[in-house]
């Protein structure tokens, strides 16, 4: 790693200059933060689970249309994508009331909402990522109405794709997080979904128990966190049998 220029060190991810011009290294390490980095720790081993459920993700959200910064795995914690220029929003979409939701309206977590909402927070650790509406957005000039119609529907295929897809592994996909970048080449702008999918940033129940295989073990101290995001890659069939000690190749290339 030590010989490539380093573009940002965000909590979870790296990116590095990518081999041409255009292009990213986005390196996945086993730092966790939640509550705005108030709360600090490791998990062994969710750098290659995230690079490999993020990748096998993207590619399938691919194969069905939806444009991504993915390019291709390159080794167990490392990714290729497009250098987009990021949109400083996080898009939430939630199907299941749960977290954030539930404290703000007192709705019990594991309520289904009578359809699916999507929210949008302004990116900012000072400000503490603070929800925003579609007026501050354009009044800011964070993203502008088209780019905010395309957010939309782009959330929302995406929603129904992986609504479907984790249903099929007896996952419920209560909400999660997504990121959108604009890719420019020569005069056009498309938006693409950009950063990562991962149990980091999604809430996924087991359909039957309703025990959850995502960050909030983490975040609420209720242990096995290594082995939700395990179970997660084994039932999306990216887990090799000993785990992911058993990932065949290099960490990182040098
Ligand atoms: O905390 P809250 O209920 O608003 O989170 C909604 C969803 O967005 C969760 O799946 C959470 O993992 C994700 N999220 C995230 N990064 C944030 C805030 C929320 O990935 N900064």
């Amino acid at each position: 790693m030590a010989r490539r220029k380093q573009i940002y060190e965000g909590k979870a991810k790296v990116l590095f200059e990518g081999p041409e011009p255009g292009t990213l290294v986005q390196y996945f390490k086993d730092d966790a933060t939640a509550f705005n980095n108030k709360k600090k720790g490791t998990i062994t081993g969710k750098g290659v689970l995230n690079n490999r459920i993020s990748e096998y993700l993207m590619l399938r959200l691919g194969e069905v249309g939806i444009p991504t910064h993915f390019v291709r795995r390159l080794n167990m914690r490392e990714q290729l994508v497009r250098e987009v220029e990021i949109i400083p929003l996080e898009v939430v979409i939630r199907n299941v009331a749960a977290g954030s939701l539930s404290q703000r309206f007192g709705i019990p977590e594991g309520t289904p909402l009578p359809r699916s909402i999507v929210e949008y927070y302004y990116k900012s650790d000072e400000l503490n990522d603070p929800m925003v509406s579609e007026e501050h957005i354009t009044a800011f000039g964070w993203a502008t109405v088209q780019d905010l119609d395309d957010l939309m529907a782009l959330s929302l295929r995406i929603n129904d794709f992986l609504t479907g897809l984790f249903l099929g592994v007896g996952i419920r996909l209560v909400d999660f997080k997504l990121e959108f970048g604009r890719l420019y080449s020569g005069d056009d702008m498309q938006i693409v979904l950009a950063d990562e999918i991962s149990p980091d940033n999604c809430r996924l129940w087991d359909f039957k128990s309703g025990e959850k295989m995502d960050k909030d073990r983490f975040r609420r101290d209720m242990g096995g966190v290594e082995e939700a995001y395990q179970e997660v890659a084994r039932r999306l069939g990216i887990l090799p049998e000993g785990g992911p000690r058993d990932f065949k190749g290099p960490e990182t290339v040098q």
